[in-house]
């Protein structure tokens, strides 16, 4: 018998490469055939995947979740975590390093630089970048905007008469989830839209109080709350990607969302230029809001369970991962040296959009999606832009609450 257990001990480490349990909110169409896939190279590589999945999109369900399971001494080995926050869990020494794995990989090289900044905090990498995705995008549905007689905006005095001719048509103009991500996400796409990058790096990121009392910003709001009257009145609550579905069904011509998406456009069938159309969000051709997700890795005391963590970091970063795996989230990939021949016109649109947004300085974390400012300030944010959409106020008092705020939260 001891002589079983004994050989037995020394069995398993080697059939067990460790085990990843993952908490991510990756739970649509495109999103699940996602992770599917990086579930299916990591089990390729030995690890094993303890599935951890939070819905809501976003995201905002998930990290309650995480904050009471590391706060309770039992955090997942590997979470989505993204932009300021990464910085913020690091600092609290949550994070294990993945140092070791971005040298070996020549991180430094292959990233961009909002990025690589993005996942490292006091010079060390604390997470993997799985891509970028963009925020400011419009998308519509090629046969109803044929039938209306619309077009793709432009800007957002086009968008209200493109808007127009689809209503007239009987299709609702605008598909939106009332969830206040989307509202935030809706919001931030207008101010990036009528005050374009410049104003929109002052205002929501670094938090200037003139940029943010300006009449640039009651420009912003007296357009968002135009759109409230373009959307249907079931909206309320609704899921993202059931808003992407009414565009893909037809009974919607458009949404503003970021290109998670095409995630969804793709696994209905569904083909760029030809089912679907895309388009920089109105008015912000040439500026780029940019949405990095990542995986950062809890403390862990097994060494098997660390080898998984840096297995998991590594095969992230693994040419055939970012390409597959981007190709049906939507995405494009976080490594700048990939061909881009087998994505679709929208992806290649936004990969070259992205250098050149950021060689011109238009280039712009994503407020809405964790990538600008901490948690407190971008709550409030949220806070404001969906009292402000769900409500009649006026564009004076949506600047006057955002200021108030703002200062409060920081
Ligand atoms: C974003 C996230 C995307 C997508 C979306 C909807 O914040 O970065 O990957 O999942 O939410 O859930």
């Amino acid at each position: 018998m001891k002589r079983l257990v004994l050989s037995l001990t020394f069995w398993m480490p080697q059939v067990l490469a460790g085990e990843v349990e993952v908490l991510h909110y990756w739970t649509s169409g495109g999103e699940a055939k996602s992770v599917a896939y990086l579930q299916k190279r990591l089990a390729d590589a030995g690890v094993n995947w303890k599935d951890f999945a939070v819905a809501g999109g976003g995201g905002e369900n998930a990290t309650t979740v995480l904050k009471s399971r590391a706060i309770s001494g039992n955090p997942p080995s590997a979470a989505q975590l993204k932009g300021p926050s990464i910085a913020e869990w690091g600092e609290l020494g949550f994070l294990a390093d993945i140092d070791d794995v971005a040298a070996a990989g020549k991180w430094d090289a292959l990233l961009p630089d909002v990025v690589a900044d993005a996942m490292r905090y006091a010079d060390r990498y604390l997470a993997s970048p799985v891509h970028v995705h963009r925020v400011n995008w419009v998308w519509a549905n090629a046969q109803v905007c044929k039938v209306a007689g619309a077009r793709l905006p432009v800007d957002w005095n086009d968008f209200f008469v493109q808007a127009g001719k689809l209503q007239a048509a009987g299709f609702i103009p605008l598909a939106h989830g009332g969830q206040a991500w989307q509202d935030a996400t809706l919001f931030e796409t207008v101010a990036l839209g009528v005050g374009g990058a410049e104003y929109y790096q002052r205002a929501f990121v670094e938090l200037d109080e003139t940029a943010l009392n300006s009449e640039t910003t009651l420009k912003v709001f007296d357009v968002f709350g135009q759109i409230r009257r373009l959307i249907d009145s079931n909206a309320s609550g609704r899921d993202w990607n059931l808003a992407t579905n009414m565009v893909i069904q037809g009974e919607a011509g458009m949404q503003l969302m970021g290109d998670w998406a095409k995630g969804e456009f793709s696994v209905a069938g569904q083909q760029a230029g030809l089912d679907y159309l895309c388009a920089p969000a109105p008015g912000t051709n040439g500026a780029f809001s940019f949405n990095v997700d990542s995986f950062a890795f809890f403390v862990q005391s097994d060494p098997a369970a660390q080898n998984a963590q840096k297995t998991m970091a590594r095969e992230i970063l693994s040419p055939e991962f970012q390409e597959a795996f981007n190709l049906s989230k939507g995405s494009i990939p976080a490594r700048l040296d990939m061909p881009t021949a087998t994505f679709d016109a929208c992806a290649q649109a936004s990969m070259a959009d992205f250098a050149d947004a950021a060689d011109a300085g238009t280039l712009v974390p994503s407020f809405a999606h964790g990538m600008a400012v901490s948690e407190a300030v971008s709550g409030a944010i949220f806070d404001v832009a969906t009292n402000y959409f769900n409500s009649s106020a006026t564009p004076e008092q949506g600047v006057a609450e955002l200021v108030s705020a703002i200062k409060a939260s920081r």
